[in-house]
């Protein structure tokens, strides 16, 4: 699979003659939305657990020093909490064009408090695109986020703000916040 998804994504025709289409957010779709949406809701899916495993070329790293950011791996009995956005199809559009680098788009059930469940999709990068980095030690990996930088900023701030915005949401997630432990500090700027 080449590194640019959007093409794959947009023949996608799954929710054709939908008005709407509820979006399942677990890593920067959880804090940093930066598109339109009808309803925000926490949600969760099943099977699925984050882990920063995708490499970063074009957001949190370069091609040259890729960084790392979540995606989900299947995990029998495994819940996985985020967001859950209510968009209409235009906006799936510039959403592509976001998470181009690995993600495809795939249909899944979402979860609601109070036993609602509705069908929706979610972007997840697997283990066969060009950009996946795969499992690595804890400190391998928080000192490779610690590294690097992209045109979105640097990548530590997106884990930062994922951990925040976790437990915000009072979600308990183990393999986010021993990243966010180990991340080395900054190291003071001189004068
Ligand atoms: C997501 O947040 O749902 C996808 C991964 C990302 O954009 O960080």
């Amino acid at each position: 699979m080449s590194l640019d998804t959007t093409r794959i994504n947009q023949s996608m025709t799954h929710f054709d003659g939908q008005d709407a289409i509820w979006l399942f957010g677990y890593g920067s779709l959880i804090w940093k939305a930066g598109f339109p949406y009808l309803e925000r809701r926490p949600a969760y899916i099943h099977g699925w657990v984050r882990r920063f495993w995708q490499g970063s070329h074009d957001h949190r790293g370069t091609p040259e020093a890729p960084g790392r950011v979540a995606t989900l791996v299947r995990q029998a009995g495994a819940i996985c909490h985020g967001m859950a956005y209510r968009i209409t199809p235009e906006t799936l559009g510039p959403l592509d064009v976001r998470e181009k680098n690995g993600y495809l788009r795939l249909v899944t059930e979402l979860h609601f408090e109070k036993s609602e469940r509705i069908e929706g999709l979610v972007y997840i990068a697997t283990e066969d695109n060009a950009a996946f980095l795969g499992d690595a030690s804890y400190h391998h990996i928080a000192q490779q986020i610690a590294g690097a930088k992209g045109p979105s900023g640097p990548n530590r701030d997106y884990l930062l703000n994922l951990a925040a915005a976790l437990r915000e949401l009072d979600v308990e997630d183990p393999h986010v916040f021993e990243l966010e432990r180990l991340l080395p500090p900054l190291k003071p700027t001189k004068e």
